[in-house]
């Protein structure tokens, strides 16, 4: 019986296991040409992702040509600023533009309410994906956290530094805590409907924990991560999901992030310095073949990978994935010869 157990959900008990899960973090995605023939019938990103047939079909993309042990929902982080009335666009190479951003308290005072039933196009998706993987391959549902969306809200649009945002909570402290505690009750609503529609595990996108001082990533990102992950573990619904944080070169120790109830911290590339001893038996680790590397020889990638599959060969509760999502420009052969590579070690 336990040997169908699938594979993520095992390493996510933190057991030690001869051959760790793999996935990868925008594992569907435009280096695919089976997306980029879907892709193209749509002109704006989020207009796909609202067609939960699409979203079935795009999720299971990468499981068909990789056999991959787990599918994550086809969808955006940015779904639930978009439901706040933020008017999320995708245009072309632009990444994303919001049409109403955040640029005043009152702007966040009128915030209009969540409602977890505007996102039912999600859910939807969650469950046609459910139903259309095989038993033993977990789906991961996803939210950012309520710092990554609140800093997108904010600063309106992708950017390198985030110097608008960091300026807002500066200037508007009170308020901005105000708009991260609306986004950390949105999150919780919208990670119960995925549970309630299929999702086996969840996954916490803080892309831009970096761009916070130590200082502010306590106060503007920890303590909603901490409320977030603890409304999910006191919840009915989703109490026993495991929960996997990933987080770009959060300035704060180990122990904080173990402190947040997590199962499992997901590695960003440049985190090579986190204490794998002090986070040993307390989460799963999840992580970190630099993205960059599908982009060289084969006998590179090999090599690599083995550096990492060695570092965590005894770590107990190991996922092998890349330290950020796959990026355009990588040839889909290189993805197959790596999971190849991680199954064969
Ligand atoms: O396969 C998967 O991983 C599932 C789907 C997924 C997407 N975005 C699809 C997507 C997931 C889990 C995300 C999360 C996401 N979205 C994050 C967190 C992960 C990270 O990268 O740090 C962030 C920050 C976003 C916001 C976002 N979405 C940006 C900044 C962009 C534009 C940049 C880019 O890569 O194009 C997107 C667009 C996006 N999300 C695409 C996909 C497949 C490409 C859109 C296209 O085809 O035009």
């Amino acid at each position: 019986m336990d040997n169908c157990r699938p594979l993520l959900l095992k390493a996510l008990n933190k057991e030690n296991l001869s051959t760790p899960p793999i996935w990868f973090m925008r594992q569907a995605g435009r280096y695919m040409p089976e997306y980029r023939q879907v892709r193209k019938k749509f002109k704006n990103f989020l207009d796909m992702c609202k067609n939960p047939d699409v979203c079935c079909e795009l999720a299971l993309q990468p499981i068909k040509a990789f056999n991959l042990d787990a599918a994550i929902l086809f969808s955006d982080i940015l779904t639930i600023p978009d439901a706040f009335g933020l008017k999320v666009k995708f245009e072309e190479n632009k990444g994303p533009i919001f049409h109403n951003p955040v640029k005043s308290i009152e702007d966040i005072e009128n915030l209009k309410p969540f409602y977890p039933k505007s996102l039912a196009y999600v859910y939807e998706a969650v469950s046609n994906i459910k139903n259309s993987l095989p038993n033993n391959i977990p789906l991961i549902g996803f939210t950012g956290s309520p710092w990554t969306l609140a800093a997108y809200s904010i600063e309106g649009s992708t950017s390198k530094n985030f110097n608008k945002t960091i300026n807002f909570i500066k200037k508007h402290k009170e308020a901005s805590h105000i708009l991260l505690a609306k986004f950390t009750d949105a999150c919780f609503l919208y990670v119960r409907e995925q549970v309630k529609s299929g999702a086996d595990v969840i996954q916490i996108f803080d892309s831009w924990a970096n761009i916070l001082d130590e200082s502010n990533f306590s106060s503007f990102s920890l303590q909603y991560l901490r409320s977030l992950i603890s409304a999910l573990k006191n919840d009915i619904v989703t109490k026993n999901i495991p929960i996997i944080l990933f987080l770009r070169s959060p300035k704060c120790s180990t122990s904080e992030l173990i402190n947040t109830s997590t199962d499992c911290i997901s590695l960003y590339t440049a985190m090579q310095n986190f204490d794998i001893d002090v986070a040993s038996g307390k989460v799963a680790i999840q992580g970190n073949l630099d993205p960059k590397i599908l982009l060289e020889s084969k006998d590179v990638i090999k090599k690599e990978s083995h550096k990492i599959l060695n570092k965590f060969k005894d770590y107990p509760g190991y996922i092998f994935n890349l330290g950020h999502g796959i990026t355009p420009n990588i040839n889909p052969d290189k993805v197959k010869f790596l999971t190849d590579t991680v199954r064969e070690f």
